[in-house]
């Protein structure tokens, strides 16, 4: 988020396939040994095998120390920058975590966004959600007020700054009600209350000018009519939610089982929203590195500055990632490689998952369940 990026900052489509792959030059011969390298895994997998991947990935991740702490909100800053966590929630309810997921808490900031979108979605529906934001990727950095002004009025998309911004204006009520609405919305998709961090919402709130002026952008377009300090207050709070690992990765199991509680059947979600959500998470949910994620993971996410990534390999499980040190693009350096080893292990590219070919016709005929 500041400075030159150091050597070692592992979070390139060239560290995703391999150490002999450069980019852009090369860019057929990286996809050809990249589809070398990646095979779908098996719908479920047994806990013993997530959990190893899950901790290989962490052991990778620590070994770089490349990128910065947020500083510009100066609470984020002064965290534990070696803390490195992760968690699995699989499809079937089973849970894994690895690193530091016992104590490393965080805000859960951008990750957070979903909570807004997801509820607005499943309340009001589409269209008027996509009469506030639109649905395209910005190629800009996260807190850009650009594209507001050349492709206004609507924010690009419902995660960078301006969409967030623009559907906490949507939230009806005082600004107490509306910050309840959260704290409900959160509550169902994580499966916990979240508290909000004071502190962080605070020192957010102390140094926001360029929110602010993204928030008055959107008043003088028409998008935000309420007032810019109460708007601002929600997303603050929404911003400072904080929890762990083990908290992080409920959001986007829900996502990849389809709207239903991993391990029950619950419906918590339609699967319009579902499939609206993971969407744009692909296309929109890394900012101006989504196209370069996508294609090394294959997992649908969402980052925030803190550190945290939360992913969707749907069909299989949700997964969160979270370590304090961000590439200049606002991911996480170490959530971006515990991402691709994971995606690579367990086979969750999204692209590889269901190829009804020879093969899987053959494993498909009856037999005994061992016998595969
Ligand atoms: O608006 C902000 O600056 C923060 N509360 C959230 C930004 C964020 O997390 C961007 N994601 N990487």
């Amino acid at each position: 988020m500041r400075g030159p990026r150091r050597a070692g900052a592992d979070d390139s489509l060239s560290a995703s396939f391999g150490p002999s792959a450069r980019a852009p030059s090369s860019l057929s011969n990286m996809q050809r040994r990249a589809l070398e390298s990646l095979e779908p895994g098996p719908m479920s997998l047994g806990m013993a095998q997530v959990q190893a991947a899950l901790d290989a990935a962490v052991r990778k991740a620590r070994r770089n120390d490349a990128g910065q702490p947020a500083d510009y909100i100066p609470q984020l800053a002064s965290v534990d920058v070696e803390a490195t966590s992760a968690g699995v929630l699989q499809c079937d309810g089973a849970r894994v975590l690895a690193g530091d997921a016992e104590t490393h808490r965080f805000s859960f900031q951008s990750s957070a966004k979903l909570v807004t979108l997801i509820g607005l979605l499943e309340e009001r529906g589409p269209v008027e959600v996509f009469a506030t934001v639109g649905s395209e990727p910005s190629g800009d950095n996260f807190a850009s007020l650009a594209r507001l002004e050349t492709h206004g009025p609507l924010p690009p998309n419902p995660l960078v700054n301006a969409g967030a911004i623009a559907l906490c204006g949507q939230l009806a009520g005082s600004v107490d009600r509306r910050i309840d609405w959260i704290h409900r919305w959160a509550e169902r998709l994580y499966g916990t209350r979240l508290p909000i961090d004071e502190a962080v919402r605070e020192s957010e709130r102390a140094t926001a000018d360029r929110n602010r002026a993204i928030a008055y952008f959107l008043k003088h377009n028409g998008i935000l009519t309420g007032s810019v300090d109460e708007t601002l207050h929600v997303y603050f709070s929404l911003c400072a939610l904080t929890g762990g690992i083990a908290e992080a990765c409920r959001l986007p199991a829900l996502l990849a089982n389809g709207g239903v509680v991993p391990g029950g059947r619950d419906r918590v979600l339609s699967k319009r929203t579902v499939a609206i959500t993971v969407a744009i998470m692909a296309t929109c949910g890394m900012y101006n590195e989504s196209g370069n994620y996508l294609v090394a993971t294959g997992m649908p996410a969402k980052s925030g500055v803190s550190g945290v990534i939360v992913a969707v390999a749907p069909g299989r499980a949700g997964v969160a990632v979270a370590s304090p040190r961000l590439n200049d693009k606002g991911g996480s350096v170490r959530g971006h490689i515990m991402l691709r080893e994971l995606s690579r292990q367990l086979g969750w590219h999204f692209a590889l998952a269901d190829h009804h070919d020879t093969e899987d016709r053959t494993s498909n005929e009856p037999g005994p369940p061992d016998s595969r």
